[in-house]
């Protein structure tokens, strides 16, 4: 990991004499070289990270409060993380899961426990998880003897990732566009809408996928019931539950996980974003009966539940399965709503609404977001857009109220009209 604002590498873009340019720039040139141009990126290259504190490559110091998109749960360079993974990668990196390994099953006991899920299943991303829920929904129907129900209901506005089914699975048709045909087997219907879920189920209804907070979506959070009274249809139905915790899960709305904030319990579960502090780990949580279904060869991940990764993912979890942390999480989440409706309130014809639970939240503009966000970073506030108009805010659960604060105080100074 990086210890200094220089970059290091020995390929490291050298100025040409004619033109002095930062350092950002020389490496931005060379990204736009090189990189393939799938993402809108914001123009600095980081180089370092401290707790809610980012360094860009000319040592410029920003207030992170996007943490790497809900992922950097105890901020950067957790003193904790850090060591739990200087010492794996000294001792052992990688050997597949053609063996066991440690760390893995230290994780597997910790998440199964702590979620009701007995059955664990590691890979390397959230759209891996939610592949792995997807394909456990088939399976389990055709081992029911009921091959016909293969189709998923998920909801208008999600997000599940960006291989081809769990694009297909998410209910926003640009992230569709140009890819078809999609994988068969998806309705989408209404967030929050429970009446038009009673209507879309049928005959070929295997599951119903669910975020408890559309998170990409908007930062909208799911009508209070709304989970509760899914599983009630499910069950009437015989359907798998399926959450997408990625980016709700290991404590980010102040609960270990967002279907614990309606006491039910789902059938599985994808995590991702948080579980590894910033290192890229994914899992499926599911039920005993379920599980069974994901038998020896049926599914499986070269890198999934990594020795190193699993070692930074048992970390988080000894630290979010503290009652007070998700306390502080909540209580943080609460104050960051109070400051920000206090903003709404002063700037009522540019803020429309601020949503959201836990350290997920987001900020609705009367305008796009983007360009916002581009003045906020200039002013030293790293944050993103969830949907157009919304500001996400995902921060580490390590941030401090005045960090919050300052960060509200950045985006009002760029709100508000000179
Ligand atoms: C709810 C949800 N599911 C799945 C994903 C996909 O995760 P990944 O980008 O790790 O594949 C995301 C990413 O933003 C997400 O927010």
């Amino acid at each position: 990991m990086p210890t200094s604002t220089t970059p290091t590498s020995p390929t490291k873009p050298e100025p040409t004499p004619s033109a002095p340019r930062s350092q950002n720039e020389l490496w931005m040139e060379k990204a736009k070289a090189h990189l393939l141009q799938n993402y809108k990126q914001q123009p600095i290259v980081l180089v370092r990270g401290k707790g809610s504190r980012v360094w860009d490559a000319d040592g410029r110091e920003y207030l992170d409060l996007l943490g790497g998109i809900a992922t950097c749960a105890l901020g950067h360079c957790h003193p904790e993380v850090v060591a739990a993974v200087k010492a794996q990668v000294d001792t052992l990196w990688h050997v597949s899961n053609v063996f066991y390994s440690e760390p893995q099953i230290e994780l597997a006991a910790q998440l199964t426990a702590l979620s009701g899920l007995p059955r664990a299943f590691f890979c390397n991303s959230g759209a891996e998880a939610n592949e792995a829920l997807l394909k456990l929904a088939r399976k389990v129907m055709k081992d029911r003897g009921t091959p016909e129900r293969f189709e998923i209901i998920t909801f208008e506005n999600s997000f599940h990732g960006r291989t081809l089914a769990t694009v297909t699975a998410t209910g926003q048709p640009k992230y569709q566009k140009g890819f078809e045909p999609l994988p068969a087997g998806f309705v989408h219907v209404p967030y929050g809408d429970l009446e038009a879920v009673r209507k879309a189920v049928g005959p070929s209804t295997a599951a119903i996928l669910v975020e408890p907070i559309q998170g990409e979506g908007g930062v909208r959070v799911a009508p209070q019931g709304f989970l509760k009274a899914l599983r009630e249809l499910c069950d009437e139905h015989g359907l798998l539950l399926l959450v997408d915790e990625v980016q709700t899960g290991m404590g980010r709305t102040g609960k270990l996980f967002g279907f614990q904030h309606e006491g039910i319990q789902p059938d599985g579960i994808s995590l991702a974003k948080s579980l590894g502090n910033g290192l890229p780990i994914g899992a499926m949580l599911c039920s005993e009966a379920a599980g069974k279904s994901l038998p020896s060869g049926t599914h499986g991940s070269t890198f999934g539940g990594n020795l190193v990764t699993a070692a930074a993912a048992n970390v988080v979890v000894r630290y979010v399965r503290d009652p007070q942390m998700l306390r502080e999480i909540q209580e943080k989440g609460e104050h960051f709503i109070a400051r920000a409706r206090e903003l709404q309130a002063r700037l009522p014809t540019l803020i429309k609404d601020v949503r959201g639970r836990g350290l997920l939240l987001g900020i609705e503009l009367q305008q796009e977001a983007a360009p916002v966000i581009a003045r906020c970073r200039e002013q030293g506030l790293l944050v993103n857009t969830a949907g157009e108009k919304t500001v996400r805010f995902a921060p580490a659960y390590t941030v401090t109220r005045e960090e919050l604060e300052e960060g509200l105080r950045i985006l009002e100074r760029v709100l508000t009209p000179v």
